[in-house]
């Protein structure tokens, strides 16, 4: 599927493809929703995701809320657990167990991040593997890293879909990733080296970003610092994909690159927002289906 169309603007000498992730992830939603009905009609349950939030984060809230809406469009059932910011330690360990144990319950995703008196890594390796939707848990990052993927980090593995509906050639390509976080960063390299790229990881010690960058074929910013990557160091042609959703002092949203400029240079290119950010929920849709389908037989 090739979704996305040249851009075309008046004001600037755009030259590249936009890569519409709303549009892709809209069609990625469809076919889990398509999915879900094909169990329907075996007489099988509908997957379900249980959500929870602890505390009242605002950007969270939204994040979870589109989640939890994204679920029900797909006929998934959306089980919500929003739990007080001074909820301990054990009480969030204990809801995890018990969701474990609760056959109706094909994904559990918490929330990152946790309030600061919690301990995030306890409770990531406490969700089951196989429904570990987020793809957080080490088993499943030592899977995707021993190249036997099964649930995959939602953003990186959205991301593999945008650069497939683009026709990524992937072997031989050179890919820059600026950002090595657990969450995108590090699986983000483990998809591209599977897909055959060469991968660069850079990061806060890398020295002469400008270069590295400069000599990439495909671009991933996800550092989280707004227009870090600018757009005069983009390689001609290159692929570029922005996970920063950076919200600047007027409210607006803002990526990790100078947009404007690297769209002069770039062959592909997501916006901020409407590019990786819906491919997250969908890609979280597609992992909840799997795990009702491929890993659990009930
Ligand atoms: N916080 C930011 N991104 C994510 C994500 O993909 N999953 C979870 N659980 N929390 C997040």
């Amino acid at each position: 599927m090739r979704a996305f169309r040249k851009a075309e603007s008046k004001d600037t000498n755009m030259t590249a493809e936009l890569i519409n992730g709303k549009e892709i992830a809209a069609h990625v939603r469809q076919q889990v929703a398509a999915g879900v009905e094909e169990r329907r009609e075996k007489g099988l349950r509908a997957p379900g995701l249980a959500v929870v939030l602890v505390g009242s984060d605002p950007a969270s809230q939204v994040y979870v809320g589109n989640k939890r809406k994204a679920c029900e469009e797909a006929g998934i059932l959306s089980l919500s657990y929003d739990l007080p910011a001074d909820t301990s330690q054990a009480a969030l360990e204990s809801l995890i167990d018990e969701l474990n144990e609760n056959p109706s319950v094909d994904g559990i995703l918490v929330q990152l991040p946790l309030p600061e008196h919690l301990d995030a890594d306890p409770i990531l390796v406490k969700i089951r593997p196989d429904k570990d939707v987020d793809g957080f848990h080490p088993f499943n990052i030592g899977r995707l890293v021993q190249r036997r993927p099964e649930l995959r980090p939602c953003t990186p593995a959205g991301i593999i879909t945008l650069l497939d509906s683009v026709n990524t050639p992937y072997k031989g390509q050179h890919a820059v990733i600026v950002g090595a976080s657990n969450i995108v960063g590090r699986p983000m390299a483990m998809e591209l080296l599977l897909k055959g790229a060469t991968i660069t990881v850079a990061h806060r010690f890398t020295k002469d970003l400008a270069k590295v960058v400069g000599e990439a074929d495909i671009v991933i910013a996800a550092a989280g610092k707004p227009g870090l990557v600018k757009g005069e160091w983009i390689k001609p042609g290159a692929t570029v994909i922005d996970v920063g959703i950076n919200r600047m002092a007027d409210g607006k949203l803002k990526g990790d690159v100078e947009f404007e400029v690297a769209a002069e240079r770039a062959a592909y290119i997501t916006p901020v927002p409407g590019g990786v950010g819906p491919m997250t929920i969908a890609t979280l849709l597609e992992n909840t289906l799997f795990a009702a389908n491929e890993l659990h037989n009930d």
